[in-house]
């Protein structure tokens, strides 16, 4: 009965119960192969044993400690954020969006300790998505999502692949921060041109105003490297990261380059349950995991991906374009992809459709070759009858 909970989601039918590594299982036993790993969040896939291993363990010694108290696992955390970064410090959160308001409070205050507080508007793009609060909502492109609410954050959006208008507006609104992801998430998984990108450096070490990486879909080794922006050998003073950090669980983070490990002082941010020791120990596995091998299979197994999906584009005039890198693709379809999006689903394959015409692929990291092929064997199938 769902008579109780309010209806802000479109959610299908199946009522799921069960998981292991890419396949998860409805109450009625139908298997569906995910390749959305719930929103690229679940990279261990489901029921990955260390995980499970390591969560019994944890539960049984210790679940929570407030922020006024240390425990043994975010201080490990934190210096693995770091050697993969090459920055300094991290706060911790409980999901997406919170990283992102973190990260718009920080930028505030870092251009008031400059002595700069009039610079407290945002830059961010065409498309962007950078969560439901309403910081992240001000920063996010699409109208729907932020008409409603009133008044909110000055942002001014520009287009994503024109550098020349970025440098512009950054140049004559000075703002506290420009807030960009390095491959649109749920634009339509559309990836930044480098050029763009070091564009965005550039302007941003010239006027003073902060960089922010939002890598919350794209970065933690989705697209083979470890950022996305490590593609394009561009290092931003921000990064918020989230999804697939705890391997399912709740948490997210916002890690800063040195000078911006100072601009929050005691008491002037904070979360109860950020960073607390059953994520935390969930994290650990994750990187040990990532650290281990798994970010070769997500560059193996994501050529693999997108070389299939280039046969799919060049066999359906149906499909416009392949995008994306590593476990990260979008399929832009030549019409409106929720019919294909719906059928897949039948077929048992988990996909999302985004932007309209986009068939959204997230698979979890530890895909197999053998997965990878049935995906697209699946998606051959739904594309031919369409
Ligand atoms: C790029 C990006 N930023 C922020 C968010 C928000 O994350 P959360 O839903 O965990 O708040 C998402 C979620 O899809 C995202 O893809």
């Amino acid at each position: 009965m769902d008579e109780h909970v309010i209806r802000n989601y479109a959610r299908a039918e199946e009522v799921f119960v069960s998981g292991k590594g890419c396949s998860v299982r409805d109450a009625n036993g139908k298997e569906f192969l995910d390749f959305l790993s719930g929103l690229a969040v679940t990279a261990l896939g489901y029921a990955y044993p260390p995980l499970v291993e390591a969560m019994r363990d944890q539960v049984g010694k210790l679940v929570h400690v407030s922020n006024l108290f240390r425990h043994p696992y975010t201080e490990l955390v934190a210096g693995h954020l770091a050697r993969h970064t090459e920055l300094a410090a991290s706060f911790f959160t409980n999901s997406g969006t919170e990283s992102n308001e973190a990260a718009i409070k920080l930028a505030r205050k870092y251009q008031r300790d400059r002595g700069q507080p009039e610079r407290t508007s945002f830059v961010a793009l065409h498309h962007a998505f950078h969560g439901r609060t309403c910081g992240s909502i001000s920063i996010t492109y699409k109208e729907s999502y932020r008409a409603p609410f009133g008044q909110l954050l000055p942002v001014t959006f520009v287009p994503a692949d024109d550098p020349n208008v970025l440098v512009q507006v950054v140049r004559n609104n000075k703002p506290a921060a420009v807030f960009l992801e390095p491959i649109q998430g749920e634009g339509g998984i559309y990836p930044l041109s480098h050029e763009f990108l070091r564009a965005a450096r550039s302007v941003c070490d010239e006027t003073g105003t902060l960089l922010v990486h939002d890598e919350i879909q794209s970065g933690l080794g989705r697209t083979g490297r470890f950022l996305a922006a490590d593609w394009a050998g561009v290092k931003p003073d921000v990064i918020t990261l989230a999804k697939p950090i705890a391997a399912g669980l709740p948490m997210g983070v916002m890690v800063v380059r040195q000078e911006l490990a100072e601009v929050f002082k005691q008491g002037d941010h904070g979360s109860t349950f950020g960073g607390g020791p059953l994520v935390c120990r969930a994290a650990l596995v994750f990187f040990e995991a990532l650290e281990d091998g798994l970010l070769e299979n997500v560059r193996v197994r994501g050529e693999q991906l997108g070389a299939g999906l280039e046969r799919l584009r060049r066999e359906f005039p149906l499909v416009a374009e392949v995008r994306g890198r590593g476990l990260m693709r979008g399929l832009r379809m030549a019409r409106d992809a929720q019919k294909l999006q719906r059928d897949l689903y039948a077929r048992g394959l988990i996909v999302n459709c985004t932007a309209g015409d986009v068939i959204r692929i997230l698979p979890a990291f530890v895909v197999t070759a053998a997965e990878v092929d049935r995906g697209l064997e699946i998606l051959a199938a739904g594309l031919r009858q369409l």
